[in-house]
């Protein structure tokens, strides 16, 4: 049965962990995966979730099953951060959340459920992507296309080559977009923008799907979800998925949901009703333990006052940390003007360094990035970025 199964390739992105993990170099620093540490290197256990665990083992409980969709307190914490609690899509019970399992199981069931309603749709999603969303919406039955995003001669957005795919595109393309803090490049569109984008996919009539993995990471919590008002603003059908991986450093607890805004409750309903569908004949029923956290930070005034201090803190370090990437790059000696580090936002840095330079870092410095030139400054310090800066500046030099 095995005998012509062939071997996979690695993860282009969690791949790298396994061989982070097995290199025996000193000063290795991992730049790889999307990841927040701190200051000393350590995965944030944040303060908020700390109180919040304590509250819940101070009255425990037994974990029977969870609804299929998850827990309802915890699908209407998320409606209320994603969309506003007294947002009218909210009011009108328009919006279907089911809870999932990070934001890549958010992706996972509304791919599942638009290849059920919309098979020969094609999928379009940035160029350059989160490596993953091609793979996901491949192995959900789609073909995957990509349209212009990156411009590596502008150092930026190319805006008019986005815009005119998208323009072009035909009725019912499913359209990935990134709600904030791009991955991979850290380049936005500007809110402008946004509305000539949300105009296009209108007209077009095309399936927006936004990914919304980085809230807060950006410019702020209500800055960064701002596109989410102006696609209800547009009177559009659309689908959301968050992730509390990144926002509440609770990444192995695969804490997320999808949202799909529909025209009515009745809609919503039967979306629910299918989306139910995808979630039970794949694993049934979501945990307990990172989304009743979640639902009780974001529930209970302090905890949730906490959680924004907590997440602005990792949201300046991250800015810190790209300014001084710039000054330290310069002074170790890169000669190119290296300053669009600090205009990108978010977790990551394309840096415009190639494969082969990529490799290199990895294998004579053991600096770690993706193969695409990304590297997740958010997992720099002030420890291990002079190890980081002078090793790119021998890569770039030789
Ligand atoms: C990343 O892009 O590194 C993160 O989103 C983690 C992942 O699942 O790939």
């Amino acid at each position: 049965l095995f005998q012509s199964v062939e071997m996979a390739p690695r993860d282009p992105i969690l791949g790298l962990n396994e061989q982070f993990n097995a290199d025996t170099n000193p000063q290795k620093v991992n730049l790889g995966v999307g990841v927040y540490y701190d200051d000393n290197g350590k995965l944030p256990l944040l303060e908020c979730v700390q109180k919040a665990e304590k509250q819940m083992m101070e009255a425990p409980k037994a974990r029977g099953y969870l609804p299929i969709d998850g827990i309802a307190a915890y699908d209407q914490a998320v409606r209320g951060l994603v969309f506003g609690a007294d947002s009218e899509p909210v009011k009108s019970n328009r919006v279907a959340t089911v809870q999932a399992l990070g934001g890549t199981g958010g992706l996972k069931i509304g791919a599942d459920f638009l290849h059920l309603v919309s098979p020969k749709s094609k999928v379009l999603i940035s160029d350059p992507s989160w490596e993953n969303h091609r793979a996901l919406f491949s192995q959900a039955g789609f073909t995957v296309e990509a349209y212009p995003y990156y411009s590596a001669a502008k150092r930026g957005v190319d805006f008019d080559g986005m815009l005119t795919a998208l323009n072009l595109a035909p009725e019912g393309t499913i359209v990935v977009l990134h709600a904030c803090c791009h991955n991979p490049t850290g380049y936005d569109i500007t809110p402008a923008q946004w509305d000539q984008v949300i105009a296009a996919v209108k007209s077009r009539k095309l399936v927006p799907f936004l990914d919304m993995a980085y809230q807060g990471f950006g410019q702020g919590i209500a800055e960064d979800g701002a596109v989410i008002g102006k696609f209800v603003a547009s009177g559009q059908d659309f689908f959301v998925s968050t992730s509390f991986s990144k926002s509440f450093s609770l990444y192995g607890e695969r804490v997320g949901a999808l949202s799909v805004v529909c025209k009515d409750k009745d809609e919503a309903g039967r979306v629910l009703s299918q989306l139910k569908i995808m979630i039970r004949t794949n694993y049934s029923n979501p945990p307990t333990h990172g989304a009743t956290v979640v639902t009780t930070v974001l529930t209970t005034p302090e905890l949730r006052a906490l959680w924004e201090k907590e997440l602005a803190g990792m949201r300046v370090r991250i800015k810190q940390m790209r300014e001084a990437l710039v000054r330290k790059l310069k002074a170790a000696g890169v000669k190119e003007d290296m300053s669009f580090i600090s205009q990108q936002i978010g977790m990551f840095s394309y840096s415009g360094l190639t494969k082969d330079q990529m490799v290199r870092l990895r294998s004579e410095f053991g600096v770690y990035g993706t193969d695409t030139g990304r590297m997740c400054v958010a997992a720099l310090n002030s420890k291990n970025i002079d190890h980081v800066c002078a090793s790119v500046a021998k890569v770039l030099s030789a």
